[in-house]
């Protein structure tokens, strides 16, 4: 027994990345892999889906958004100029653009101004100076297939969903010339479909190809709602105004949008803070009444980033320990899942801490 044990410590510590991951589970909160391991290798890069799934991700995170040609990739950002070196480029400056955002001009270099074969002569940069730049230059963007692809290798036994974001669909279907009539959303759902990623949240066929369709858009949920039985989740984000709809925050968070809402998404994608908000001083003021009102209308609450070290400090209260903030959210607030930088340390997380939470799916039925 000593040797087996002694065996298996080596093969874990001699070994960069995991041997084995556990099924994909649904019985704790969900390991979100926010744009693969991102805060080990570039976001969205095929490292970084690739390490998520290593590590215990229960589904890996991407966005989704088109070029000028209509084809998917996965990329965060409108402009190219955070995460590419796509200013190394002479033969695509002239393609510098200033567009109006939500109201807002933006200037630089926009995706949708180029083809998919003209992106994949870009490479990815690491988006923030104190983490690893030691990829940049050698990765590619990775187009939507591509990325399913990555989920659908990993075996059987090992299945890892996909949580796939439709962004900035109204930007998109602005800038981008859709062909017979079609539009971005169109798009986005026939390449699930394509791949068998249409089944009812939990049900056994989805269990075999797990799936989220998230959106801060409220009317492309709405939308794809006859069209797909994929389970959705609509993201919000504090302070903000939906591009779509333009309705407040205050509004998409009322009692009445949520029992409206409740009846098109499985769940919501809060930002920590609409749930947990600090102060000036990096301390945490008291918790909101989201998690309790979205749970008692049966969704789930999915809240975004957990990161240790990107660029902000934990709020103070968590004594400097990432375990504790996931804790506060898992066991206290009973949060449903995670999008985290780091799904190894939520995996750890989930592995040595107990998680009390006696939340189990599907909740509709409690
Ligand atoms: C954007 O810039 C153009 C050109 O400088 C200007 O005419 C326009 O008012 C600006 N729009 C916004 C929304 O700031
Ligand atoms: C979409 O579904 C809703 C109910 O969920 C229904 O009222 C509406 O008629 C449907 N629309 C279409 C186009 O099928």
């Amino acid at each position: 027994m000593f040797y087996v044990s002694l065996l298996l410590l080596l093969l874990l510590a001699g070994s960069d990345c995991r041997v084995f991951r556990f099924p994909f589970q649904t019985n704790e909160p969900y390991n979100i892999a926010h744009r693969g391991s991102s805060g080990e290798f570039p976001e969205e890069s095929v490292l970084a889906y690739k390490r998520a799934i290593e590590e215990g991700a229960d589904f890996i995170e991407a966005d989704i958004t088109a070029t000028k040609d209509g084809k998917l990739i996965c990329f965060h950002d409108l402009i190219l100029d955070s995460v590419t070196d796509v200013h190394d480029h002479p033969e695509f400056a002239s393609r510098k653009q200033t567009y109006v955002v939500d109201g807002v001009n933006v200037t630089g270099y926009f995706a949708v101004d180029f083809t998919l074969e003209e992106l994949k002569s870009l490479r990815l940069i690491q988006r923030y100076p104190n983490r690893d730049q030691s990829y940049n230059g050698k990765l590619q963007i990775p187009t939507f297939e591509e990325f399913i692809a990555i989920a659908l290798v990993s075996p059987k036994s090992e299945r890892v969903g996909i949580y796939v974001e439709i962004k900035s669909p109204t930007f998109i279907n602005h800038h981008v010339k859709w062909t017979e009539g079609r539009k971005f959303e169109d798009v986005f759902l026939n390449i699930l479909k394509k791949y068998d990623y249409n089944a009812k949240y939990l049900t056994k066929e989805w269990l075999h190809k797990p799936v989220f369709i998230q959106s801060f858009d409220p009317s492309s949920l709405i939308y794809l709602h006859n069209k797909t039985s994929s389970p959705k989740i609509l993201l919000i984000a504090p302070d903000s105004i939906t591009s779509d709809t333009k309705q407040t925050y205050e509004e998409i968070i009322s009692d009445d949008y949520l029992d409206y809402i409740s009846k098109i998404v499985v769940g919501i994608g809060p930002a920590k803070e609409a749930i947990a908000p600090v102060d000036s001083n990096n301390k945490l003021l008291p918790v909101t009444d989201l998690v309790d009102k979205a749970h008692a209308r049966g969704l789930e609450v999915h809240p975004w980033t957990f990161n240790h070290e990107r660029n902000l400090l934990l709020p103070f209260d968590y004594h400097q320990d990432p375990y504790r903030e996931y804790d506060m959210f898992v066991n206290t607030l009973e949060v449903d899942g995670v999008f985290t930088d780091s799904p190894e340390s939520f995996e750890t997380y989930r592995r040595e801490w107990r998680i009390f939470s006696k939340r189990k799916r599907p909740y509709k039925n409690e």
